[in-house]
C-alpha cells in the first residue's frame, strides 16, 4: 500500500510596508522564508493594514506595499510556490480579527510590550487599531491554521496571545484552529546602526545614513560605509562589548562574503579602518546587486506584479473564507 502522504506543514509571515527593507530583514528573514518554502504550505503577505496604525501618507503606503511584495519576490519568495499577498485584500483578516477581539482581554492586550513601545513612540496618535494590532496578527495567522510563524524575537509575545486566543476559542466553542508555534531563528549576527552601533539597525531610523536597505545604489552604500560611526581604535578586531563600530562591520563583511570572524580579523592585520571600511563596502555592493537589481525589474513592471498579487490574494481568500464560515458558524451568526 502506498504510504498516506502528509500535509505540508503551513507557515505565515509577513512583514510592514512602512519603509523599503534593510538588509537586516534580508538576512534576518527574507532568506529563511526563501529556503522554508520549499518545505512548507507557504503563505507570506504585505501587512498594509497594520501599517496604518501609525500614520501614513495614501500615495506611499501604495508604493510602499507594492515595493515589499516586489522585494519578496526579488529575493527569492516564487509566487508559484508560495501564496504571495496583501492584506487588505482578502477582508476575512478583520473580519475574523472582531471575533477575536471579543475573546481577547483587556489587561492581557495592554501587557504588549510593543504597544508600551509605540505608544511611547507615537505619543500624538495612540490609536485603538494600535492597541488591537496584535489581535489582528492573529486573525493573520489562525486563518490560515498556519502550524508555524517565522518572526523575530520582538513577535514573541503577540504569537503567545495567538496561541492563548486560538486554545481560548477551541475550548469555548470546539476545536477549530491550530495552535501555532513560533519559528524564531537563532539569530547568529545582529545588525546594528551604522551611526548609533549600539541600537539596532532599524528601517525607521530617522537617520538614513544609520541604514542599509535593499534598495540603495552601490554609491549610497559606499557612503554609507565610508561614514559609518567607528571608535577610536586602529586596528581590526572583534570586541562587541567596547567597539561597537567595528564589531558591526565585521559582522556585515561576515554576512556579505561567508568569512569568519576570525578569518577576517587574519585578513586585515596591519591595515587601517579605511582600507577595511573600503572592503566592507565592496561586499555590501555585490551581494545587494543582484537582488536590487531583480527588484528593479520586478518593480518596473506595475501590472504584472499587481496580477501577481491579485493571483495570491485569490488563492489566500479561498482559504480564508473557508476557516471564517466555520468561526461564524459557531460563534452563532445566522446563515442566510
Ligand atoms: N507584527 C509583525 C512584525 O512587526 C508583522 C506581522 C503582522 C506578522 N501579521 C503577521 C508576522 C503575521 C507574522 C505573521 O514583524
Amino acid at each position: 500500500m502506498e504510504p498516506t502522504q502528509q500535509p505540508r506543514k503551513i507557515i505565515l509571515s509577513g512583514m510592514q510596508p512602512t519603509n523599503n527593507l534593510t538588509i537586516g530583514q534580508y538576512c534576518g528573514a527574507l532568506r529563511n522564508w526563501v529556503e522554508l518554502q520549499h518545505q512548507y504550505d507557504s503563505l507570506f503577505c504585505v501587512v498594509d493594514q497594520h501599517a496604518i496604525t501609525v500614520r501614513q501618507e495614501p500615495a506611499k503606503l501604495r508604493k510602499r506595499t507594492l515595493d515589499v511584495a516586489a522585494m519578496y519576490m526579488a529575493a527569492g519568495i516564487d509566487p508559484d510556490v508560495s501564496t504571495l499577498f496583501v492584506q487588505s485584500s482578502v477582508p476575512e483578516h478583520t473580519q475574523l480579527a472582531w471575533v477575536l477581539e471579543c475573546l481577547a482581554g483587556f489587561g492581557e492586550v495592554s501587557r504588549m510590550t510593543q504597544f508600551k513601545d509605540k505608544s511611547a513612540q507615537h505619543a500624538d496618535n495612540v490609536n485603538v487599531g494600535l492597541f488591537t494590532y496584535p489581535v489582528l496578527m492573529a486573525a493573520d495567522i489562525l486563518l490560515y491554521n498556519a502550524d508555524l510563524v517565522p518572526v523575530g524575537e520582538d513577535q514573541r509575545q503577540h504569537l503567545e496571545l495567538t496561541r492563548n486566543l486560538a486554545e481560548r476559542f477551541n475550548f469555548h466553542y470546539s476545536p477549530t484552529f491550530t495552535v501555532p508555534e513560533p519559528y524564531i531563528p537563532k539569530v547568529g549576527a545582529k545588525i546594528m546602526s551604522l551611526q548609533e552601533p549600539e541600537k539596532k539597525m532599524s528601517k525607521s531610523d530617522a537617520n538614513e545614513k544609520a541604514t542599509i536597505f535593499l534598495t540603495d545604489s552601490d554609491a549610497e552604500i559606499r557612503s554609507k560605509i565610508k561614514r559609518a560611526v567607528t571608535d577610536s581604535g586602529t586596528d581590526i578586531r572583534f570586541d562587541a562589548e567596547r567597539r561597537h563600530g567595528v564589531a558591526n562591520l565585521m559582522t556585515l563583511y561576515h554576512i556579505t562574503t561567508g568569512a569568519s570572524i576570525a578569518e577576517i580579523e587574519q585578513e586585515f592585520v596591519g591595515l587601517g579602518y579605511a582600507e577595511f571600511k573600503e572592503a566592507v563596502g565592496e561586499a555590501i555592493v555585490a551581494f545587494i546587486a543582484p537582488v536590487r537589481s531583480r527588484y528593479e525589474a520586478l518593480r518596473a513592471d506595475e501590472d504584472t506584479l499587481k496580477a501577481t498579487l491579485r493571483r495570491g490574494g485569490e488563492h489566500a481568500r479561498d482559504r480564508a473564507r473557508k476557516t471564517l464560515r466555520k468561526v461564524y458558524k459557531k460563534t452563532g451568526f445566522v446563515e442566510l
